[in-house]
């Protein structure tokens, strides 16, 4: 993108610092917006990660060193944005952060008028979900070879498990095994989702039971439970159904949702201690 000057956008806007601001107050209005909420929630705990993505992918789009393509290769937009649901309120409350961040940002209105074009065009081409259901578009669309507005792409294929576990853990955040002691420490409460005869089988010491088909119920009927800042963290066997779990606790509004990496085995592996419940004894 250039200027209708010799100035590329990267220059126009301040370089690496003027981009870097832009960005940080387009996801610092995405976290404390009522309005944004929604989106807020499909995003990580921390956005340092998606703040890095996206300034490295605008430092390039607007002109300047294409930092995200030297990472992680073509942008391919539309198919990195599979995994969400695109809706048109989506993309209305993405829009909402990056007008209010260009308007304060950007005194130059030319170019800030430009920019909301740019920014509506390209939001309206990842759109992949027009009724809560993600979608993905053909190759050339994923490729983000054109910017053509194509808004319904019906889901061909099934899911398995495993897409499931993968796509729920890009988008919570996992502790390794070796800084899970830490995040127990740190939390308010430490949840087994495990069924309940595996948790009877040994469990992590301090942990209360809410296998995770009860989870968000016991959490919803237990009022003392229910701030959005509880720092919990969840753990199973392996990893998979905490993962799952977190992502819907993250959709309930849960801001500060942790899973242990390779859960309770991994735990067991490392040699630390569990607790086993002792059975009645008889005289
Ligand atoms: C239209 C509404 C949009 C929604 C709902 C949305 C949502 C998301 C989400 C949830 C992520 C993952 C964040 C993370 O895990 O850190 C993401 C990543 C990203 N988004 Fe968007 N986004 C939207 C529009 C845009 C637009 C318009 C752009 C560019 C102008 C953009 C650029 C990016 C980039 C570069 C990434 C990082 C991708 C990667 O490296 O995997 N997004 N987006």
């Amino acid at each position: 993108m250039t200027t209708p000057t010799t100035q590329t956008v990267y220059q126009a806007l301040g370089r690496e610092a003027g981009v870097h601001a832009l960005v940080q107050r387009f996801y610092a209005l995405m976290d404390e917006l009522p309005e944004s909420f929604a989106l807020r929630m499909m995003h990580p705990e921390s956005l340092s990660g998606s703040e890095t993505s996206l300034f490295e992918f605008l430092s390039g789009w607007f002109g300047g060193p294409d930092l995200y393509v030297a990472k992680k290769g073509h942008p391919r937009l539309r198919m990195r944005h599979a995994n969400y649901r695109v809706s048109p309120a989506m993309r209305d409350q993405w829009l909402l952060c990056m007008t209010q961040a260009l308007t304060e940002q950007v005194t130059d209105e030319d170019l800030r008028s430009r920019l909301i074009e740019k920014f509506s065009q390209m939001a309206t081409h990842l759109l992949n979900s027009a009724d809560g259901v993600a979608g993905t578009g053909s190759a050339a669309q994923q490729r983000g070879d054109n910017i053509s507005v194509n808004l319904i792409t019906p889901r061909t294929t099934m899911k398995t498990a495993h897409d499931l576990v993968a796509a729920a853990k890009a988008r919570i955040q996992e502790v390794a095994i070796t800084e899970a002691e830490q995040a127990i420490l740190d939390a308010d409460i430490l949840i087994d989702v495990r069924e309940a005869d595996e948790y009877a089988a040994g469990h992590l010491s301090g942990a209360i039971h809410a296998s995770r088909g009860l989870l968000e119920f016991k959490l919803s009927s237990s009022p003392e439970l229910s701030s959005r800042d509880l720092r919990i963290v969840l753990y199973c066997k392996t990893s998979g159904r905490a993962a799952l779990a977190a992502c819907a606790l993250r959709d309930m509004g849960y801001l500060q949702v942790k899973s242990i990496s390779g859960g309770f085995d991994a735990w067991v592996a490392g040699g630390k201690p569990v607790v086993k419940p002792s059975l009645p004894a008889f005289e």
